[in-house]
């Protein structure tokens, strides 16, 4: 159980101005000894710090090369700095402002209970013949049973390619925690709904009959991001019937119906940089975290960017980092007090690492 301590004054105090104006004071100070890395789906407020922002792959890949600071601070959710601590090149340590920054779609996945799924698979197929691919919405537990199995990490941006791999090397692949990233992409592989079955973790077998275990190519952890699922096709359908030029892009953590109906699908970085790239007055709905559409909106004020859902909501996670956190979290580095330090030890990390390695083999 991670637990975040309640801060106090005169950070509870401050007003947003003298909380920005701290924390720029803090990261001056530090200059070069700290990078600040900013995932798309952060607040407006502390976008602002990042010295980079991106997607989860491009960022740890950022936290693979970055040798000469001392701290990352990683403002994100906590698969992300974990990912960063063990990716890391030097002896960084990586800071996670708010330890409560969770993600409610990693949760869904204890390596326990898919190592005692993986047990089950292996009961019906040589285990020569199975891959575990994670997403990197993973604990560092889940990547590093991953990486002992010969597995490999995936993020929205390279899950293709990932996939395409394993399935080509001919294995059955186990997929988790995100059932939909993993249907979209076998679906965008060209592989039949049939080809693929749900693995729900709270029955016996998956509560799959013996034939769907022994003929399924793909297996799909039963997980999802709640932030993605308040998007729906019928929503989709209604702007387009309001607009028939809107054009729609979406995340593929979005359902299949929500993704087949989109123009466009993939990554966060993927989404702000088409849409930067579109014709000036384009109109777009776009299927992701509201900060970061909102955020779109406002960079690229020559074109029409709506959400999907007009009653769309925040990624409440990634959402805990806000200013107070972020000054806290300088000023502690500046005093020279290490808090919230993200760091993954012994067997976990080694394996952890292996996988992720893969991944950004693969990924360049
Ligand atoms: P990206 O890798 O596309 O930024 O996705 C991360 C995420 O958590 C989406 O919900
Ligand atoms: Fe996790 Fe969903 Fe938030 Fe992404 S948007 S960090 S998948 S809960």
């Amino acid at each position: 159980m991670i637990y975040q301590q309640a801060l106090s004054a005169p950070y509870t105090e401050l007003s947003e101005e003298e909380l920005a104006s701290r924390a720029r004071a803090a990261r001056a100070a530090l200059g070069d000894r700290v990078v600040v890395l900013a995932h798309h789906y952060q607040r407006p407020e502390v976008v602002t710090f990042g010295d980079f922002r991106g997607d989860s792959l491009k960022l740890a890949q950022l936290a693979a090369t970055q040798e000469k600071a001392d701290f990352v601070v990683y403002c994100g959710v906590h698969f992300m700095a974990e990912s960063a601590d063990i990716l890391k090149r030097g002896s960084q340590q990586v800071i996670l402002p708010d330890l409560g920054a969770g993600c409610d779609m990693a949760d869904m996945a204890e390596a326990d209970d898919v190592a005692d799924a993986w047990d089950e698979l292996v009961a019906v197929h040589p285990e020569s013949d199975l891959l575990p691919v994670t997403y990197i919405n993973s604990t560092a537990a889940l990547k590093a049973f991953v990486g002992k199995k010969g597995g490999v990490v995936c993020t929205s941006s390279n899950a293709q390619r990932i996939v395409k791999w394993a399935l080509d090397l001919g294995k059955r692949v186990f997929f988790f925690p995100d059932q939909h990233l993993g249907r979209n992409t076998c679906r965008s592989l060209g592989m039949s709904l049939e080809e693929m079955v749900l693995w729900d973790p709270e029955q016996t077998q998956g509560g799959l009959s013996d034939a769907s275990v022994k003929e399924a190519r793909v297996f799909l952890w039963k997980g999802h991001c709640p932030v993605h699922m308040m998007f729906s096709a019928k929503q989709v359908q209604a702007l387009r019937a309001r607009d028939r030029h809107i054009k729609v892009i979406a995340h593929p953590e979005c359902a299949m119906d929500v993704v087949d109906l989109a123009d466009e699908v993939g990554s966060t970085e993927f989404i702000v940089n088409t849409i930067a790239k579109s014709a000036p007055g384009s109109s777009w709905a776009v299927g992701t975290e509201m900060n970061l559409v909102n955020r779109i909106a406002a960079e690229n004020p020559d074109k029409r960017v709506v959400s999907i859902n007009p009653f769309m909501c925040l990624c409440g996670t990634m959402n805990r980092i806000d200013l107070a956190h972020l000054a806290w979290s300088l000023e502690n580095l500046v005093a020279g007090r290490l808090e919230n330090v993200i760091s993954v030890e012994g067997e976990d990390r080694a394996f952890a690492k292996l996988a992720l390695e893969r991944m950004l083999e693969m990924s360049v």
